[in-house]
């Protein structure tokens, strides 16, 4: 039988688990190395009274700390401490087996990123700032800076964001679709929520488990730091409250993209088609730039439809008539046509253990540095971050097809990628696809809950108990 859904504990979990701080319109993000572990815990503690919690309503300002498995080690805890963690976590994003599964090669490889790579500088620590407005924010990390570094830590990268706004830099409104999740979304009868431990660590997921998490014997945590877990016999539960975050800066070809489009979309005298750009674009993303779905608005924009999320495809659209198979949504989640019975609710149960929660913000300007600082959030990094990107954006033969991976992410596009409009009498097939996102950087991290960012800090280290 599965498990009764336990209340999330809010007030134990990172702000940035519960919500995205769309009202805080300034972000950025502070990578740090950590030099020396016994000052830099206590200067970590001092951060991590900043920090804010998932109950927080309306902050005028926000702080979250997340660390990669080098970064724990790095802060000193043992490998018994660190062994509950997942694999993949605990090999990191950079690792060669993690790469050729992301298709981070070739250009992508992290051997050219600007940060997470193996020729940069450790990024053990995460600090995410959010502000109201850039003077806020500004503020913000000076404090942070002042408490912080220099005291065992060094800064390995800053990454700063744009201002904040519903559109991402190849001109399309985001952040629309996420999951709804048990206790941190207002969930209506009828709706397809998602468990919770499907995101927080420590609550009952999709399979009705509780999830995989690190549990440690009670001896490691003498003070008492941590919850003891319901299903652990006694063991302080580190995980609990916990989530991990994937971190990719992802580097957008803007003008590559609309040159593309402008390219290959020419009338037969070779002027440009500004209509036909622009529906070739959305049919790459499988939304309008508004927003509004190709399955219910396939012929032309329609903004009234721009926050539409109430729609599947097996029913309306199984053939990608209106929204193309391979289209970036299409294959990111796929909601009701997953085998082996489209339009089953299996079919839609199966998704529900492949989605994330998206927490991006774009970056850069107009100078060509610009892109996607694509962040979710997820309790099993491998079921739902890696499969997405692996086996259904960089895919080519995703949902029948055969060369096609996603038109517009897909970081593997050193083959023949084509993307296929289809459509009757004849589909159309546009060949060698260039490629418009590329991977500047990135790290697997882990966002523990609040007690359990105390033990990190606080708890007894060398001397102690090792
Ligand atoms: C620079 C790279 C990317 C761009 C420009 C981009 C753009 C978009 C846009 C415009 C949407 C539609 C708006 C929305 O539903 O919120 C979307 C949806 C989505 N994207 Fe991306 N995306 C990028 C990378 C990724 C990656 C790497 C993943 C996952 C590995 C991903 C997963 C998703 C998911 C899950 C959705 C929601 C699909 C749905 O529920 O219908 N995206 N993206």
């Amino acid at each position: 039988m599965a498990a009764a859904a336990a209340p999330l504990e809010l007030d134990d979990i990172q702000g940035l688990v519960a919500r995205g701080y769309s009202a805080l319109k300034s972000a950025c993000f502070l990578l740090l190395t950590v030099e020396d572990p016994t000052a830099a815990r206590p200067a970590l503690g001092r951060l991590a009274l900043l920090a804010t919690n998932g109950s927080a309503e309306s902050p005028e300002s926000a702080l979250n700390l997340a660390f990669t498995s080098g970064g724990l080690r790095r802060l000193g805890l043992d490998t018994g401490e660190l062994d509950g963690f997942s694999k993949e976590f605990a090999s990191g994003m950079a690792d060669p087996h993690r790469s050729r599964l992301l298709g981070d090669v070739g250009e992508n490889a992290p051997s050219r990123w600007r940060w997470g790579g193996p020729d940069c500088p450790p990024a053990d620590v995460l600090v995410l700032l959010y502000a109201r407005d850039d003077g806020l924010l500004g503020r913000l990390e000076a404090h942070v800076r002042q408490d912080a570094l220099g005291d065992g830590l060094t800064e390995a990268a800053r990454l700063g964001t744009s201002s904040l706004t519903d559109r991402e830099p190849f001109g399309f409104r985001d952040g629309i679709s996420q999951p709804l999740v048990e206790g941190l979304s207002k969930v209506a009868v009828g709706d397809d929520a998602v468990k919770a431990g499907e995101f927080v660590l420590g609550y009952t997921n999709e399979y009705g488990l509780l999830t995989d998490r690190p549990l440690l014997p009670a001896w490691y945590d003498a003070t008492g730091l941590l919850p003891r877990a319901p299903d652990g016999g006694g063991a302080a539960d580190f995980g609990r409250n916990g989530s991990y975050l994937v971190f990719r800066q992802l580097r957008q070809d803007v003008a590559g993209f609309h040159r593309y489009l402008e390219e290959v979309t020419r009338r037969p005298d070779g002027a440009a088609d500004p209509e036909a750009r622009e529906v070739l674009a959305a049919r790459m993303v499988g939304r309008w730039p508004s927003g509004a779905p190709l399955v219910h608005a396939p012929l032309r924009d329609d903004p009234s439809l721009g926050s539409d999320n109430d729609f599947g495809y097996f029913a309306t659209d199984p053939h990608g008539l209106s929204c193309p198979l391979g289209a970036h949504i299409r294959r990111a989640n796929p909601r009701d046509s997953l085998d082996p019975q489209p339009g089953s609710a299996q079919s839609v149960a199966i998704g529900r253990r492949h989605r994330i929660l998206r927490r991006g913000r774009a970056y850069g300007d107009d100078s060509g540095d610009t892109g996607l600082h694509f962040l979710c959030l997820g309790a099993n990094i491998s079921r739902q971050f890696e499969f997405i990107q692996h086996t259904w954006l960089n895919n080519a033969h995703f949902n029948g097809l055969y060369d096609g991976p996603d038109p517009v992410v897909a970081s593997c596009q050193n083959h023949d990628a084509t993307f296929t409009v289809q459509a009757r009498p004849v589909r159309t097939r546009y060949r060698d696809l260039p490629q418009f996102v590329s991977v500047r950087g990135g790290a697997y991290f882990f966002l523990p809950g609040l007690q359990a960012l105390r033990y990190l800090c606080e708890g007894e280290r060398a001397g102690g108990h090792r």
